[in-house]
């Protein structure tokens, strides 16, 4: 699947789908589940590498989580995260080690940051490269803000609606909020052309992304927002499967996941 097609689906409505994917296994259940986006996330520096964050992640690691999901997940539309300190050098740098993640296989680069990205964006977007932007709870700025919601005053939410809207103008194809108000990602959601995904950030974002280990019920202390699916479930498609239903019937999240 490529871009267009995804943008055709959100644009009929339909709430677009993410979860994260780190392996060739997981891949090919989360396809045949109906998940919409397989997010390669630098999370897997805490699900699967063990760290307290995600700023120890590399480029050879992405590299390698992203050929595997893609064996695993042959036509699925797939997004990669750009790790810190791939990208934030310089719009040359990001479009090195972003045409280095196609080539392994996404679909499209994802990278945090607000106004001091748009160059970047502009930069990649131009050159043939899909992006993601992601606003909010930025963990790759952890050691700046710890991992809490963000944007909760009326500053900082006129400054991330600014970023949201100058980072569109830039290029950017999709836009994931996490951990902000859901009033706050309603309304930058509906003011943008692009669709938004969420993540702790409410319902009413044009689709939803978690966390795969979240879903599954294998973190030790989940955030607020994730919810245990494999709970009731009798298979870990099952538990993916009813991730999905309840993200297209705009069943999750509930407000208790949000801020
Ligand atoms: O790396 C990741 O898992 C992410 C999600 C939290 C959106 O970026």
């Amino acid at each position: 699947m490529y871009l267009p097609q995804l943008l055709k689906k959100a644009g009929t409505g339909e709430k677009l789908v993410a979860l994260t994917c780190y392996d060739a296994s997981f891949a090919r259940i989360l396809a045949e589940a109906g998940v919409d986006i397989l997010l390669v996330g630098d999370s897997l520096g805490m699900t699967v590498q063990g760290h307290d964050s995600t700023l120890p992640v590399s480029m050879v690691d992405m590299l390698y989580h992203t050929e595997a999901v893609r064996r695993g997940a042959p036509t699925a539309f797939i997004m990669a995260d750009l790790p810190f300190g791939s990208y934030q050098a310089s719009p040359a740098q990001a479009f090195d080690n972003a045409a280095r993640l196609l080539a392994a296989g996404a679909n499209m680069v994802k990278l945090e940051g607000g106004a001091v990205m748009v160059d970047t964006v502009s930069y990649l977007t131009q050159r043939g490269v899909p992006v993601c932007a992601h606003l909010g709870l930025l963990p790759q700025s952890v050691n700046q803000t710890g991992y809490r919601a963000q944007a909760k005053d009326d500053a900082a939410a006129r400054q991330l609606h600014m970023d949201a809207k100058a980072l569109v103008a830039a290029g950017a194809s999709l836009l994931v909020l996490e951990s902000i108000p859901a009033r706050l990602a309603a309304e930058v959601s509906e003011n943008l052309q692009i669709p938004t995904i969420g993540i702790g950030a409410g319902l009413n974002c044009a689709g939803q992304v978690l966390v795969l280990n979240d879903l599954l019920g294998l973190t030790a202390r989940p955030p607020r927002f994730a919810k245990d699916f494999m709970s009731g479930a009798t298979s870990i498609k099952d538990a993916v499967v009813r991730y999905v239903k309840a993200v297209k019937l705009g069943e999750f999240p509930a407000p208790e996941h949000g801020f």
